[in-house]
């Protein structure tokens, strides 16, 4: 019954392991560490390498015995795809194609993948429901939509069975305190503001402020990590017992806007923020949010950090965390 979680050492991963070790479940974590970082592993046996090293996924699969795969690694920032498409092809499409023959070849009986709420590029009516068209306008989506098509057609033959997640915006960290979001390349806006609270960035930019939205700035899903790692459990207990494989958002189903999120940080840190307004970014739609009531009744998912504040305050308490112990970004 071991869970091979690739990934697990990045942002989302280690939130999903920690949670997967409160039911002790067994776990191998594998993860190349080029965005994560062996301090947020907390359960399970790290092992450090990379999804495309055949001989190495073959090994693990087959001596943990592992039923189900949790495959988050990948690269994760829009721009770069754009600017390096191959990378992100490479890594996030054919590497993982090296991961699902393995676990074809193991007879692995469960996937969950983790896509985006990228593959629906800009939906006419920024509510995306899993019926919407799939139509990525970048490297990135494309990459990770290719990975849902594989999945769908390797599972169509195989007795495998997938849980494909969607995800809209993630923010948030482990409400504890004992996890958060490390990498300091990062470009989720939270994570961006919460940076130049604690000096790490001199402002924050807004891309875009004459939206057809409310106050002019891009409106977004915004999801806790806590509540999306969530759905990760929630999805190995719909499969283990017997469920379809199936496709599925994980979002709130309601928006926020730029603006809104940066005034909960600063309200949330006691401290005005420098914004910097510029011109819109290519390829960003005005509103994109979640049609979000089938992960709920398929999986019975029931979200318990709906909340913009908690997001933005459990992120700032992170972000001043890793200020206090820069040794939690070794290697
Ligand atoms: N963060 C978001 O808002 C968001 C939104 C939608 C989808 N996703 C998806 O969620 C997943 C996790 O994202 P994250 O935000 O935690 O990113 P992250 O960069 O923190 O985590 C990715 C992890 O995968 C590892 N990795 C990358 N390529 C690897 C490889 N070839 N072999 C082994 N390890 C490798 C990295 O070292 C890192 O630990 C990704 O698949 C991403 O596309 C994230």
């Amino acid at each position: 019954m071991t869970i091979l979680v690739t990934g697990g050492a990045g942002y989302i991963g280690s939130h999903v392991v920690r949670q997967l070790g409160t039911f002790n479940e067994p776990v191998v974590i594998l993860d190349n560490l080029c965005t994560g970082y062996p301090s947020a592993v907390l359960h399970g046996q790290l092992v450090i390498g990379d999804t495309s090293n055949t001989e190495l996924v073959s090994h693990l699969l087959r001596e943990h015995q592992v039923t189900t795969v949790m495959h988050f690694a990948a690269h994760t920032i829009v721009p770069e795809s754009v600017a390096d498409p191959l990378k992100y092809y490479g890594n996030n499409t054919c590497a993982t194609r090296n991961l699902l023959q393995c676990c074809r070849d193991a007879g692995v009986k469960h996937f969950v993948f983790s896509s985006t709420a990228a593959v629906y590029g800009l939906p006419a009516s920024g509510v995306a429901s899993e019926d919407s068209p799939t139509a990525p306008i970048n490297p990135y989506g494309s990459s990770k939509l290719m990975t849902e098509i594989m999945l769908r057609d390797l599972c169509a033959v195989t007795p495998m069975k997938h849980v494909i997640l969607r995800y809209f915006n993630v923010g948030g960290s482990n409400p504890d305190g004992l996890i958060g979001h490390s990498a300091p390349t990062a470009t989720l806006l939270t994570k961006v503001a919460c940076q130049h609270v604690v000096g790490k960035r001199p402002d924050v930019k807004i891309f875009g402020a004459d939206y057809n939205t409310p106050d002019g700035t891009g409106v977004r899903d915004y999801i806790h990590v806590e509540d999306l790692a969530a759905a990760h459990l929630d999805a190995l207990r719909y499969l283990r017992g017997g469920g379809e494989s199936t496709t599925l958002n994980v979002g709130y189903g309601r928006g926020f806007s730029v603006r809104e999120v940066l005034s909960t940080v600063a309200k949330v840190s006691g401290q005005p923020l420098k914004i910097v307004e510029e011109s819109r970014r290519a390829g960003d739609p005005a509103t994109l949010v979640a049609k979000a009531d089938r992960v709920r009744s398929v999986l019975g998912w029931q979200p318990k950090f709906d909340n913009l504040e908690v997001i933005a305050a459990t992120q700032l308490t992170w972000e001043r965390h890793l200020l206090k112990h820069p040794e939690l970004l070794q290697k």
